[in-house]
């Protein structure tokens, strides 16, 4: 990734996490040619780092609604929900704040798209648009169609649990419509039309070279799925805690002792009740008894 993108990538609003922005560098930086496509651009997270690794004679769209009308209820109940402060100068000003030039732009559903992508023309389609099952589907076909044989397509939210209808179009496609995946990370699916096994070949080697990035491989049928996420940071070891983080370190300690002394103090205020409430309930019975024996004994 080059410099300028990975600054304005942390300033740029969207729902793009590091381990995709690695993947995305990765394969993004493959030799084959072709056209690069976005579905769902948002305010153009992905789409500034997606336009670093654009070619000369290659070209970029982005398609999204932007501030226009969903093309039915639920689309629509879902964009003013979700991006209600998106308009396309603010997609234009983020993306020229890194780039030249503007990718061509798509303003309208993303069921339009194969009137302005040719067939067989891309080697990277990012669809991220309608969390809806039936515009998934048809994203999913768009894909297949403007892909060239050994494209590569990238589905955001494929296993999230407020977006069921794209795992359910993604994973249709796995098992009835050709799609091989290759790898998964924690919000994304990458896949392909054509032959998934020398792309997992070459992802693994530079996995194996990229220890900020952890990676497995499981089986998913018949295939392997490589699993891909950020290694988190192991805690620094101690020689290496600076003041504050010994400062830290201490206060955490005193934290846990005053909560333990708490605890206790709460134990043996509630023994007190106990025993008090007994003795409470014994005093009477001693008082009773007392009395019934200086009775008999002064009775003699
Ligand atoms: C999750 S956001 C995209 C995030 C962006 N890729 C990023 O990484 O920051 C989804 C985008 O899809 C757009 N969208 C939703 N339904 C759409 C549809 N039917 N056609 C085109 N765009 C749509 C929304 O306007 C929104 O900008």
């Amino acid at each position: 990734m080059s410099a300028p993108s990975a600054t304005a990538l942390d300033r740029i609003p969207g729902w793009f996490w590091p381990a995709d922005q690695r993947l995305f560098g990765w394969f993004l930086s493959a030799d084959a040619p072709g056209d690069l496509l976005e579905l769902g651009t948002y305010l153009g997270k992905s789409a500034v780092l997606i336009g670093d690794h654009l070619r000369p004679g290659e070209t970029f769209t982005v398609c999204d609604l932007f501030e226009s009308e969903a093309p039915d209820a639920a689309n629509e109940a879902e964009t003013t929900g979700s991006y209600s402060t998106l308009t396309r100068q603010r997609f234009e000003q983020n993306y020229l704040s890194v780039h030249d030039s503007l990718p061509e732009i798509v303003h309208g559903p993303t069921s339009v798209i194969q009137n302005h992508v040719k067939a067989d023309s891309c080697r990277f389609v990012h669809v991220d648009a309608s969390h809806l099952y039936a515009h998934v589907k048809e994203d999913v076909l768009a894909a297949r169609t403007v892909l060239r044989g050994d494209g590569i397509v990238a589905f955001d939210d494929y296993r999230s649990e407020h977006t069921p209808g794209v795992a359910l179009a993604v994973w249709e496609a796995v098992a009835g419509l050709g799609l091989s995946p290759i790898c998964v990370s924690s919000h994304k699916l990458y896949a392909t039309w054509g032959d998934p096994v020398p792309v997992q070949r070459r992802l693994l080697a530079w996995l194996a070279a990229t220890p900020e990035l952890w990676h497995t491989t499981d089986v998913l049928g018949e295939r392997e799925l490589v699993r891909v996420n950020r290694r988190k940071k192991p805690p620094a070891p101690a020689g290496e805690l600076g003041e504050l983080g010994r400062l830290s370190a201490e206060l955490k300690r005193t934290a846990a002792d005053l909560k333990k002394t708490a605890a206790e103090s709460r134990t043996t205020v509630q023994a007190l009740k106990t025993a008090t409430k007994e003795i409470s309930l014994v005093g009477p019975v001693v008082h009773r008894a007392v009395r019934w024996t200086r009775r008999r004994l002064t009775r003699r």
